[in-house]
């Protein structure tokens, strides 16, 4: 899956004879999961068509303050720049790189740029005297203090017969280029994160168990916030109906609270952060019946014996890892959590209340509070488990190196 899949991509186009590619470049995003809107100069208009690229991006074309046919809409630049994820300039004329640096804004795509607090790509394509013009150079370095990334040139036949370096970045090339960035821009980029989901089945006999309600979804929505922030996830699950695959998520199911802390203890050195967000069983049958257990009219009673704590098992061989529990409390429960991520050895630790409304086992929603070893707490509102992720994330990201 690409990166760029589900970002909100803003595409200027201004005039240049490379503007007919990017009607692929629109193509190309889509294909890759990407929102487009595309914000034209005038001149643009006269190399490739509105029509062409409202049709390929599914969204109206931007080209200037208001519309043509509706003259007292006002086209708002500021929540255009605001809306993307990323903008793409392509392609992208000296004139354009020049007004850009400059802070000129007499066009759409001029004070939408400057609105822009995201990300600005910019491929520039021009004639190879003009790329290599003193002026233009100063552009590409002044853009680039600001923080914006310039997509270069290729090599080639020109518009104007000449060769030499000015030709605009082939689509994919663009696509290439802005997706190797983002990737080695994110926060986890080279981190392994391991996270264990959902419930354990302790056996009373070969077709009973003990077990509980636990869904898994708090697990696999932290593992696919991980592999989305760029790092390379152990997921460690429990029985569940989710499945998730990514490249970078590697899937070990167990069904045992003993094989949950043999496939742990299995990958716990290579990692840098791991959460623990499996409701695991605290007892197991302390035999298994080899042959199924039949009914009798008395009394039954199954002796239980604890299962091994993983979480407190990992704070005594804790050393660089990052180590996030989960307590799920009903009473004093900011009390229980807190000495949980002391007794455990902890950074942080997850708790969320049964007390709370729409929160906890089986829900799609979870409402937490995020404790670190310093005592502060995050309190967050209920909110879908995948934006709860996020959430933890940011956290987590806030104090790795401390
Ligand atoms: N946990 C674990 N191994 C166990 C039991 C729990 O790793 N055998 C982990 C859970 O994944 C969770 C945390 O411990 O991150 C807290 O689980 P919880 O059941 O709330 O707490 P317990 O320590 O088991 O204490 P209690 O049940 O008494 O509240």
């Amino acid at each position: 899956m690409s990166i760029l899949s589900g970002k909100k991509v803003l595409l200027g186009i201004t005039g240049g004879i490379a503007a007919y590619k990017s009607a692929y470049l629109v193509r190309l995003l889509i294909k890759a999961g990407a929102s487009v809107k595309v914000v034209m100069t005038e001149n643009a208009k006269d190399f490739v068509t509105p029509l062409t690229l409202s049709t390929l991006s599914k969204n109206k074309v931007y080209t200037s303050f208001t519309d043509e046919e509706e003259n007292e809409v006002w086209n708002n630049h500021v929540d255009l720049g605001l809306w993307a994820d990323i903008f793409v300039i392509a392609p992208a004329t000296a004139n354009t790189l020049s007004k850009m640096a400059s802070g000129t804004s007499d066009n759409f795509l001029l004070a939408t740029y400057l609105s822009a607090k995201c990300p600005v790509y910019f491929a520039p394509a021009m004639d190879l005297d003009m790329y290599q013009h003193p002026s233009t150079k100063k552009s590409f370095k002044t853009l680039q203090s600001f923080g914006n990334i310039i997509i270069p040139a290729g090599h080639g036949e020109l518009a104007s017969g000449l060769i030499g370096q000015g030709r605009m970045a082939e689509p994919e090339e663009i696509i290439a280029f802005i997706e190797k960035d983002i990737v080695s821009k994110l926060p986890l980029k080279g981190k392994k994160v391991l996270i264990t989901a959902g419930p354990t089945y302790e056996a009373i006999d070969p077709v009973r168990f003990i077990g509980n309600h636990s869904s898994g979804k708090m697990g696999y929505a932290l593992a696919t916030t991980a592999v989305n922030l760029g790092a390379e996830v152990f997921l460690i699950s429990g029985p569940t109906h989710l499945d998730i695959q990514h490249s970078h998520i590697k899937l070990v199911r167990i069904t045992s609270a003993e094989e949950m802390y043999n496939a742990v203890h299995q990958v716990y050195n290579q990692v840098d952060i791991a959460i623990l967000s499996a409701a695991v069983a605290d007892y197991k049958p302390a035999t298994v019946a080899s042959q199924k257990i039949k009914k009798k009219t008395a009394v039954m009673q199954i002796d239980l014996a604890p299962t091994k704590d993983i979480l407190a098992s990992l704070g005594e061989i804790k050393e660089t890892q990052f180590l996030v529990g989960f307590a799920l409390e009903t009473n004093n429960e900011l009390e229980n959590a807190k000495n949980k991520l002391s007794s455990k050895n902890l950074d942080a630790i997850v708790l969320n209340s049964l007390n709370d409304k729409g929160a906890g086992f089986g829900k799609p929603t979870n409402k937490v509070t995020f404790i670190d070893k310093n005592l502060t707490e995050v309190a967050f509102f209920l909110k879908p488990k995948q934006e709860v992720a996020t959430d933890i994330f940011n956290e987590i990201l806030k104090r790795l190196d401390d």
